[in-house]
């Protein structure tokens, strides 16, 4: 399908805690000749755990491809040990952050407010942050779907203004979808991104509608094309399928066929 509007797909890559420097340096060496033309098309970022930025960053050098994080602090510099700032993630020519991860809210008790913090900071840095939303499965079951998520949104986007939004890609996350193997349908997934874009119309404006939403839970080769062909769905968060190169290559071929191509 078309778009109506300018809505380049993004299709990011979550490493997770996976992969040795060199390790992730081999695959994104693979992954380059399997996506270069697609690059003209989509946006595609690889996000290494911390050790391994350089070394992607190495590979990426011509910067069709481009470089994330997976989280970094509200603070320049201090007293926050564990902690990586967007400055410091700037000298690893990173351009993206991914934060708000639902591993990062339910194993080490991340919160909105805080999150909140690092998405300002990360923009304030020039850092573009990849703001991670999505219920779990007792959410959706007791019917919490859209006031979880929209809530979500809300205070992690608190604060920003329509110019800092246009920054941010905001994935949308069901947490019963990541790395489970089971899959929003199209239709499931289609139906809380529209929730999430006129949310961002009524807080932002017409920026909304130049704003990525992502999804991301156990997107793969066999169905990454019909989620990216859902009018509010601008492409994905990708972890397992993105460890390997002929699989996320794929991925990045079925939102190259969403794009619309001059
Ligand atoms: P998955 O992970 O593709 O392995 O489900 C997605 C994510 O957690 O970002």
């Amino acid at each position: 399908m078309t778009r109506s509007i300018q809505r380049r797909p993004l299709v990011a890559a979550n490493w997770k805690m996976n992969l040795l420097p060199r390790e992730g340096a081999a695959l994104a060496r693979e992954l380059l000749p399997r996506i270069r033309e697609e690059t003209g098309f989509v946006d595609v970022v690889l996000c290494p755990p911390y050790p391994g930025l350089a070394a992607v960053a190495d590979v990426l050098e011509d910067g069709a491809v481009g470089l994330g994080a997976q989280n970094s602090h509200w603070e320049e510099s201090g007293a926050y040990t564990g902690e990586v700032s967007p400055r410091m993630l700037l000298t690893l020519a990173c351009q993206w952050v991914i934060l708000g991860h639902s591993e990062r809210r339910q194993l080490f008790g991340e919160t909105d407010e805080g999150v909140n913090q690092r998405t300002r900071a990360a923009l304030a840095a020039g850092l573009n942050p990849i703001l991670c939303i999505g219920e779990t499965l007792d959410q959706r079951d007791a019917g919490q779907v859209e006031s979880t998520v929209l809530g979500q949104l809300d205070r992690g986007l608190d604060g920003l203004t329509a110019e800092e939004v246009l920054a941010v890609a905001v994935a949308y996350e069901p947490v019963w979808a990541i790395g489970t193997g089971r899959t929003a349908t199209p239709e499931e997934a289609e139906s809380v991104h529209a929730l999430i874009r006129d949310r961002l119309r009524e807080g932002f404006g017409e920026a909304a509608d130049a704003v990525r939403i992502l999804y991301g839970g156990s997107v793969k080769p066999e169905n990454a094309g019909e989620l990216f062909g859902q009018t509010d769905i601008d492409g994905g968060l990708i972890g397992g399928a993105s460890l390997r190169a002929e699989d996320f290559a794929a991925i990045v071929r079925a939102a190259t066929r969403e794009a619309e191509q001059p």
